[in-house]
């Protein structure tokens, strides 16, 4: 394990994210690409994530980014030459303090050529190589024109690479170029490679975020969900091996890899969901969606006017997605979500335990949203309700709340026999 140190003012951000990568530690190779400028963000990212980041820099990366931004990204010394302190070796040599990882990005067609064929000449194919040799795991993040990437050379090199058990993430073409994955994705597949693959094998529906009714072709109501919870669900279950399908309202996209479904309005998420069930091969429903719950019986054809003074609007109740899965598929591994209004610990377990009895859920996870807390904010307080234990997390980040439910879900679902 690696702490970071107690008080380094630039490394306050570790872990405020999550903790999918905290103890690790996590070599950040830089090459001469122009996504080099991204490399900042991306370090900072792994360190929410609970990463002790170390920068290695090709002389061609730094005519094109600062080692002292780097230094200042990752709150420690970057590796620029290698000298008599032998810094390949202390960073991903044979012993218990060296890497957990290595991850080069972004990675130049050049590296990942040398790489292929053993050439160590830069402080980052010599790093690399340790890593290929001492059985550290290496992700690559290609960054290239497309041209110079297609080379057939360059490919038959990615493809040894990926034989020799090599993670490549990304690259993804767009405007004739291979561009390097987002700082999103390559944190995610960092992660994924520490996650107990413990869900492999498993199909899981996760629903999150808001979904809105029209009241006129442009105005909805909506509800305050931000869909974080959903889709850190989304990608907790992703890591640990699921295949997820994914069905959100609002704007958080999930990272590629995770198969998905954007809907705006409650009948829509419903179709989604019940569709994906249908085809029968899920193990799981994951609810964590704020299905708009009410919806205007007759919404406007057109723009209502403001001339028209006050409105009256007639709202309907709409469909209760959740109560439907569980009538129709009495079998399916069910996580149920339930925000309350409630003033006290006590009365949400109150809540919680009858929803859980009215539903047959096998674990519900309620939270307190009076004032609007827990919506939209990186934490949130939970009391998760399983069939024989109960306990609750106090303002923690969405991410670890989502690990813990996983938890939950792996334990109970092992005992439990889907029809
Ligand atoms: C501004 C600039 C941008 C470059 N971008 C890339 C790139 O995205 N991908 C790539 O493979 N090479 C790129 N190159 C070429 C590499 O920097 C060159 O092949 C260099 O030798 C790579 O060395 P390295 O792999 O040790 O970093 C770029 C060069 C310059 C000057």
């Amino acid at each position: 394990m690696v702490k970071p140190e107690r008080g380094d003012p630039l490394k306050d951000i570790t872990s405020s994210r999550g903790r999918g990568l905290r103890g690790k530690k996590v070599v950040l190779c830089v090459t001469g690409s122009v996504a080099s400028i991204e490399v900042p963000a991306l370090a900072r990212e792994l360190m929410r994530h609970g990463a002790e980041v170390h920068a290695v820099m090709s002389e061609a990366a730094e005519r094109l980014v600062r080692p002292e931004t780097l230094q200042w990204a990752t709150g420690n010394p970057v590796v620029r030459r290698l000298t008599g302190e032998t810094e390949h070796v202390k960073l991903a040599g044979e012993w218990e303090g060296r890497a957990h990882l290595v991850l080069v990005a972004p990675c130049t067609a050049n590296t990942i050529s040398k790489l292929a064929l053993g050439i160590d000449d830069t402080p980052v194919t010599t790093v690399a190589s340790m890593a290929l040799g001492g059985r550290i795991p290496l992700v690559i993040c290609p960054a290239a024109h497309e041209p110079m990437y297609r080379n057939p050379a360059v490919q038959a090199n990615v493809r040894s690479l990926v034989e020799r058990g090599v993670v490549f993430v990304g690259p993804t073409s767009e405007e004739g170029k291979a561009k390097m994955a987002s700082v999103g994705e390559i944190v995610e597949a960092a992660i994924k490679v520490f996650s107990k693959q413990d869900l492999a094998g498993r199909r899981v529906v996760v629903s999150g975020g808001p979904t809105a009714e029209f009241i006129d072709p442009v105005r909805v109501i909506t509800n305050l969900s931000s869909g974080k919870m959903g889709l850190a669900l989304a990608k907790e279950a992703s890591r640990r091996g699921a295949e997820v399908f994914y069905v959100y309202g609002g704007e958080l996209a999930p990272p590629v890899g995770i198969r998905s479904a954007r809907v705006r309005t409650t009948a829509e998420m419903r179709k989604a969901v019940l569709g994906e069930l249908k085809n029968g091969q899920s193990d799981a429903f994951i609810s964590a969606a704020a299905p708009s719950d009410f919806a205007p019986v007759k919404p406007a054809p057109r723009k209502i006017p403001t001339a028209s003074g006050r409105l009256n609007l007639v709202l309907e109740p709409t469909p209760k997605i959740v109560e439907e899965v569980r009538r129709r598929w009495p079998r399916i591994f069910l996580v149920a979500f339930k925000a309350e209004t409630t003033p006290t610990d006590s009365a949400l377990r109150v809540a919680a335990t009858k929803f859980r009895a009215k539903l047959r859920a096998d674990v519900v996870v309620a939270n307190d949203v009076s004032e609007g807390r827990g919506f939209g904010s990186d934490r949130n307080s939970v009391l998760i309700l399983g069939r024989k234990k109960a306990f609750s997390l106090k303002r923690r980040p969405k991410e670890e709340i989502a690990s813990r439910v996983m938890d939950e879900v792996v334990e109970e679902m092992g005992k439990h026999r889907v029809g």
